[in-house]
This record gives C-alpha cells, structure tokens and sequence, in this order.
C-alpha cells in the first residue's frame, strides 16, 4: 500500500521523490490540507473506497497512512479494486499515457460500428443543443419489441455498469449480502462495496460456474446473486438446464442478476431473456458496449419485472444516456444483423487463437465470449508484461491468470507470437 501511496504522489500530486519516505511527516511531503484533500480524491478512484481528507489529517507519516489504506481496504491489493480497474486500465486516467498498438485487455470489439450506425450518431450529433429524452422511450420499446416484453420491463443506463450499481443502491440494506463466483467481473467487487454489502465470493469449479455451490452459499442475508454467464474473465457459460436448476434452488426473496454483456458470443444467446418469463426474481442484464460495439457511447440495460424496473429507473441519474448513446442503439438493433455477422467473425477468430494457443502447450477453458482465460497463476503478471513489452495489453489477474481479448487477426497474430516466446 506504501508503494501506491508513493505512486500517487509523485506522479498524481507531483510532490519529488525525494520528499516521499515512509518516515517522512506530513509537512515534510508537503501535504498542506489543499494536497491532503487532493491525496484522499487521488485513493479514493483508485482503492474504491471512500477517503475523506479527514481520515488522513490525524495520521502523522506516510507509513501511518500506508497502514490506514491497509485497514480500510482490508488489505485488499490495489490491483483488485476502485472503479478505474473496471475496463482494465490499471492505473486509472493517464492521458498521456500511450496507447498500446494491440489493446486486448477491455473486452471490446475491434470494429468501428456500421455506417448506419455511424450516419445515425451524425445526425443525433446535430442535435447536440437539445437535451435528450430522458425515459430513453424510443430505445425501451424498441427493446421491448426486440424482446417481446412490454416497456415497463426494461430500463435503460448509461452502460450497464450503471443499471447494476442503481439495482445494489435500491436493495442495499445493513446486514445484506451479495454472492457471485470468482474470478468474475470485478465490478461486482466494487459496487457492492460502494452500496454497502458484505460480499460472498464462490470459487469457480474447473469448467465455470459451480452453481450447486453458490445455492449453497444463498442464506437468508442474501439480497442478490450476481451470475456473470458468459463468466467475465474465463469465458465459461453455464446452460439452460444447470441454470433451472439453480433458479429453483434460490428462495425467490434472493434477486438472480444474469449478467449476459457477453452473450452474443455464447451457444446459447437467448437464454436469459427465454428464463426471464418464469422467474420473477431475476433479472437480466445486457449492453451496447460489447457485441454491438458501443463502448463509449455507454448504453446498457435491464430486463426484469416491472416493479423492479422502477425502483431501478429511478435510482439513475436523469438524462445521464445522450440523444447520441440512443439514436446509436436504435440504430444498432436494426443493423442487427450485420453486427451479429461480425460476432461470428470474432467467434471464429477466438477459437483460432485458443487452438494455437493449446498448441503452444498453454491450458485455455473453451470460451463463449469475445475473450480467453489463461490460467497462469503465479506467472500471470510476468506473462501480462511480456506480452506489453512486445505492445500487446492484456489483462493480468495477479496470483489466477491472465485474460486477452479477441482483436483483429493482425492483434491475435501479434499476441500469439507474444505467447510463443513465452510458453509455458
Ligand atoms: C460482465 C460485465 N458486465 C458489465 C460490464 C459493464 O458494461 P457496460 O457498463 O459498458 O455496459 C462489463 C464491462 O466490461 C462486463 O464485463
């Protein structure tokens, strides 16, 4: 945690390294109240948790702050937490920091979005001057046509990251838990911190989600199971008849979360919305941002029962998804099927690279995402910096694996010569 701190510092408060030492006070590394209140935004992004200026005034040394951060965060490495680790990006916002020439470590599509798609943000960035419409009514009936459900089972976010976050703020309650798998998609971390849950990790069986034991792990505190299928980042999928089987092993007080970002890219991609019908206590959660290429336009949403959908829609900040994330997504839907074209494209190339990579002696779960999973353990992070060192940015999982995106054929070309002079 020392070694954060450090880093924040020099590079965030630009205090000289000379003046940074463990020992060094407060006044002698030149934390004035306006640098200390700096200091606590600076840990705050990146640990995830909050730190007020005042926790810090009564600490004497940096060491004495190291070991505050330690106790706040329950140890928990930084690595593993704060909101700027969400898509990857280590070390949160650098802006000079260059881009790598192969970025594999997001998730994301290596497609520019379709040129309806494009001609459709044109003419909405026209209209910049205008708010946007703030039910977001055209995107939730063409959702709700899309699925056959009526619009009062859809809401709509900036991202779906936001729709979850709005959905643990409105079942949050002292005492309350939330399970997931794990490894799995470390926002859930992250926002059920923030929203105040304690938090029941399951680990995940050889091939996915070990969902006999996370019924297990269901007791009368647990207000939410977050069920990442696709699981984010090993790409494991669980089918229809192992999810039944867990949904009637759930008490229906227990919301089920399927969070489905990936599952275009699965066998079986209907699924969630298919469940939904019959189960009222879960929900599913999708996004633009993945298959449909619209990461950062931020669009993503729920599909649930009525209720429920309104305490989530009015949980999120008004007017927070543009005219623009809107009129991309309409536009989107309808070019469905040239965008479900490309997935197979990616699907294809994914398992390319993951038969080469078996080739190259590495072990790599079959993946039903636009990603893979290598389960390096300890050398996780030594993999993860080779593979920067040849301009490939993959994802390390410090102490569990390592997970790449699936790019172009340039970008898998270039990480599977990456992977070759690093094989196991
Ligand atoms: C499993 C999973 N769920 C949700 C999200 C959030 O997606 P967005 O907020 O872009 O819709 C991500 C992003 O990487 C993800 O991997």
């Amino acid at each position: 945690m020392y070694e954060l701190l450090k880093t924040i510092m020099i590079e965030d408060l630009e205090v000289e390294a000379d003046q940074v030492s463990p020992d060094a006070s407060r006044e002698d590394a030149g934390l004035d109240s306006l640098a200390t209140f700096e200091l606590s935004l600076a840990l705050s992004q990146r640990l995830g948790v909050t730190i007020a200026d005042e926790d810090l005034f009564g600490l004497r040394t940096l060491a004495d702050i190291a070991e505050f951060l330690e106790r706040r965060t329950g140890g928990r490495a930084p690595q593993d937490a704060g909101l700027a680790r969400l898509l990857g990006d280590g070390d949160g916002c650098h802006p000079d920091r260059p881009s790598p020439a192969h970025q594999l470590a997001r998730n994301e599509t290596p497609f520019q979005p379709p040129e309806s798609v494009l001609d459709a943000i044109t003419r909405a960035a026209a209209e910049a001057n205008r708010y946007p419409d703030p039910a977001c009514g055209a995107l939730r009936a063409a959702l709700a046509r899309h699925y056959d459900l009526s619009p009062d089972r859809v809401a709509v976010g900036a991202g779906s990251i936001t729709l979850l976050q709005a959905l643990l703020t409105v079942t949050a309650e002292p005492g309350a838990a939330v399970a997931y798998s794990w490894p799995s998609f470390d926002g859930y971390e992250v926002l059920a911190d923030l929203a105040g849950f304690r938090t029941v990790r399951v680990p995940l069986a050889e091939d996915g989600h070990d969902l006999d034991a996370l019924a297990a792990a269901v007791d009368e505190h647990t207000r939410l199971v977050l069920l990442c299928n696709p699981n984010n980042p090993t790409g494991t999928a669980s089918g229809e008849a192992d999810l039944l089987r867990f949904l009637d092993a759930v008490p229906r007080t227990c919301l089920v979360v399927l969070d489905e970002a990936y599952c275009e890219y699965a066998r079986d991609p209907g699924l969630g919305a298919r469940l939904l019908t019959s189960w009222p206590n879960l929900i599913v959660a999708r996004t633009f941002s993945k298959a449909y290429g619209l990461a950062g336009l931020r669009v993503g949403y729920l599909l649930a029962e009525p209720g429920l959908i309104s305490r989530v829609q009015r949980m999120v900040m008004p007017l927070s998804v543009s005219d623009v994330a809107q009129a991309a997504a309409l536009a989107s839907l309808a070019a469905e099927k040239e965008l479900l074209g490309r997935v197979q494209d990616t699907a294809a190339e994914r398992d390319r690279v993951r038969a080469a990579l078996l080739a190259l002696g590495f072990d790599v779960p079959p993946s039903e995402a636009n990603f893979l999973w290598l389960p390096l353990g300890a050398r996780a992070q030594e993999f993860a910096a080779a593979c920067a060192s040849a301009g490939v940015d993959v994802r390390p999982y410090p102490g569990d694996g390592v997970r790449v995106t699936t790019g172009t054929a340039e970008d898998n070309d270039a990480f599977l010569a990456a992977a070759e002079t690093n094989r196991p």
